[in-house]
């Protein structure tokens, strides 16, 4: 069996969302199946842990200022001085030679298309971005949904939420960032009590997240609860460094009840030492990883409403994993961190149900399944296995391609 030849783009070696999910998906990967690459634009911690998982890693570094370049100006990537990178990025591409140019960041989806469209190459493009104008500006919005529905081969989501911003689609594939085995705990039911309680935030301090809405509520629920402790888990990443100084101003007011962890690299310990996790994210999140991998190890979640998290918390055949408030509302937010704290065995018993849930519904070995799929369908090739044909569409949260009229 020829495995298919697949070369992953990312224009960076931070460890964000989208990336640690191209982590765990790599290391579930069969290397008699997929033979994969991962061209990455820059150094950086992803480039040992992807490694560490024994995947094969470049780095062909772009121009810091361009790669510098915040999501607010994406569309200045045309600009000449991305230029000389993209024929840089065809000759790597040529030398290569795969089957399928898979990218996996905006900035990859822009220059990789070009690039690999020079030397001729099918393009998949893994969107971990809802492509809306309150995330990214209208001209953006526009160019990627235009090439997503005409220049690109195939475009994989990694929510509903994030396929409604680009559709109509010619063609789909829902696949869901999954749980590594490592990540999914014990049963909750032997779950220790942290004490005193700790609610708590996971994720880059990026006003995207929310850090300041948390902090908003934490100081409603400080005078509810005497012994409760608040924790800010992580740290700023993509240039964010101002909105993480605001972050920890107003902390300040909060004092010695505050815990700001800066980044860590085992989120999985943080979330262990947690009563509750609040997912605060002001605007729509486009899946939230953070959701599930809390309730992968039974923490009780409250989460603000949009996008992906919808999918998370409300699931299609089950009961709701967790509480959704409106995102901005603080008195919201307060309100349900302290109806969970009230009613510790009702909030146990569905963080129980949550963890059966998502231990079900978001196993890695999917994730990496579908994306086998479409990329062996790219590529057919002799003694491709069956299995490699597109995604059966199935009703409940698991990975399914979607085609609508043919092109
Ligand atoms: C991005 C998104 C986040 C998602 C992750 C993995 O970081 O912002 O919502 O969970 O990618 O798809």
């Amino acid at each position: 069996m020829t495995p298919v030849r697949v070369v992953v783009l990312d224009h960076t070696a931070q460890t964000g969302g989208a990336e640690l999910a191209l982590l765990r998906t790599v290391a579930a990967l069969d290397p008699s199946r997929v033979d994969l690459t991962v061209l990455l634009f820059a150094e950086g911690p992803l480039v040992g842990r992807l490694r560490a998982v024994g995947a094969r890693v470049e780095v062909l570094a772009l121009d810091p200022r361009v790669a510098a370049t915040g999501r607010h100006a994406v569309g200045r990537l045309g600009s000449l001085r991305a230029a000389p990178f993209v024929f840089r990025l065809a000759r790597a591409l040529r030398r290569l030679r795969p089957d399928v140019v898979h990218c996996t960041s905006l900035k990859a989806d822009l220059i990789g298309l070009v690039a690999a469209r020079l030397v001729r190459r099918r393009v998949v493009w893994h969107l971990h971005d809802r492509i809306a104008a309150d995330y990214l500006p209208r001209p953006v919005v526009a160019l990627v949904r235009w090439l997503a529905r005409h220049a690109v081969t195939e475009v994989v989501v990694n929510s509903r939420a994030t396929a409604s911003t680009v559709l109509p689609l010619p063609r789909w594939t829902l696949a869901y960032p999954g749980l590594a085995p490592e990540q999914v705990g014990p049963d909750p039911i032997h779950r220790p009590t942290p004490t005193p309680p700790v609610v708590g935030i996971v994720g880059r301090i990026s006003p995207t997240k929310g850090q300041r809405e948390f902090l908003a509520a934490a100081a409603l629920l400080a005078d509810r609860f005497p012994d409760l402790r608040f924790r800010v888990i992580g740290d700023a990443l993509f240039a964010e460094a101002d909105y993480a100084e605001q972050v920890r101003a107003q902390a300040a007011g909060l004092a010695d009840r505050v815990e700001f962890t800066g980044w860590v690299a085992d989120p999985v310990a943080e979330l262990d030492r947690l009563t509750v996790m609040v997912h605060a994210s002001p605007t729509p999140e486009p899946f939230g990883q953070v959701v599930v991998e809390a309730m992968a190890r039974g923490v009780p979640v409250v989460a603000t409403a949009g996008g992906g998290v919808d999918e998370i918390v409300l699931p299609r055949d089950a009961e709701p994993r967790g509480a959704l408030v409106r995102p901005g509302d603080v008195a919201g937010l307060a309100a349900a961190v302290e109806a969970l704290l009230r009613d510790p065995e009702t909030t146990a018993a569905r963080a129980r149900q949550a963890w059966f849930g998502v231990r079900r519904d978001y196993p890695i070995t999917a994730t990496a399944e579908a994306l086998t799929a479409v990329w062996c369908r790219l590529a057919p090739g002799p003694g491709r296995p069956a299995s490699a044909a597109p995604g059966r569409p199935s009703s409940g949260p698991r990975p399914v391609t979607r085609v609508s009229a043919a092109r």
